[in-house]
């Protein structure tokens, strides 16, 4: 009984983890070895030094999808750096949609930074503090998205979201697919307090860890795509979602583009009536 149940548990788990593997998901996309897949694909490693940040790109190419990882953020003074976590077209009139760590002097807060861009324009930023240090542990960040909406998370809990309102004449990203990426690099010139804390690259190299990969997603296989199991499609923010993203803005929220009147002389943008 015992010699039968062993093998086929060991089948199982090697299924379920290779399904997350970053050899069969990413390739790397800049930086050389500074992107290392270790641990029989299950972790990824970025660095940056002076000379560069590194990256990586998914093989596939996605279009709506429910996109989870877990990292572990550069520790110590990181300054200057950017961790990230995106979804990106390519172009002049490109959709994005960014998950983005701002690196800080040592015992000082991370910032998550979010933004959408929509054919080619962005300009919509929401950042938070966390309510953990992203330094000591692994944490879960998602992205969904669906043709109904964007929700951004945080171990499960929703901080942002930016629904579909095209029927009120704002673009959604739904035509483009897109890329998943993940990249550290540098941007001392405007990550850490608006460029007034540079890098110090006598902490170099520096280092993000990523791992448990998971996507629920709509592939893009020219000329049709496939889509996995789909309850996420049509998930929507439910009640408890609602009072998470309440949560998060009361106490963790460091800017809102859609309270920035003095960015927006003209009047804010129109979705921030509705979101
Ligand atoms: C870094 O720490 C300072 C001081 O606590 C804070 O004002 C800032 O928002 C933090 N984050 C970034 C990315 O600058």
């Amino acid at each position: 009984m015992e010699s039968l149940l062993v093998p086929l548990l060991m089948l199982s788990l090697v299924w379920a983890t290779s399904a997350g593997s970053f050899y069969e998901n990413f390739d790397e996309a800049w930086g050389g070895d500074l992107a290392k897949i270790l641990n029989n694909g299950q972790v990824l490693s970025l660095s940056l030094n002076r000379a560069s940040g590194s990256g990586v790109k998914s093989k596939s190419q996605y279009l709506y999808g429910k996109f989870d990882i877990q990292m572990k953020l550069v520790p110590g003074n990181s300054a200057g750096t950017v961790t990230t976590f995106y979804l990106s077209s390519l172009g002049s009139t490109h959709d994005e949609i960014d998950i983005e760590f701002l690196g800080n002097l040592s015992g000082q807060p991370y910032i998550l930074h979010t933004n959408v861009y929509t054919q080619g324009k962005g300009n919509r930023e929401q950042q938070f503090y966390l309510w953990f240090d992203p330094t000591k542990d692994f944490h879960t960040y998602s992205i969904l998205w669906n043709p109904l909406t964007i929700i951004f998370s945080v171990d499960g809990i929703a901080v942002r979201q930016f629904k579909n309102l095209e029927s009120r004449g704002i673009p959604f990203p739904r035509s483009q697919a897109m890329w998943l990426f993940g990249s550290l690099w540098d941007a001392e010139d405007w990550a850490t307090r608006g460029g007034l804390v540079k890098t110090d690259w006598s902490n170099a190299p520096f280092t993000a860890t990523y791992r448990h990969f998971a996507a629920q997603a709509c592939v893009r296989k020219q000329p049709s795509q496939t889509c996995s199991s789909s309850s996420w499609l049509n998930q929507d923010l439910d009640i408890s979602g609602q009072k998470q993203i309440r949560w998060a803005q009361k106490h963790y929220m460091v800017y809102n583009y859609c309270t920035d009147t003095k960015r927006f002389p003209q009047g804010l943008p129109p979705e921030c009536s509705f979101n």
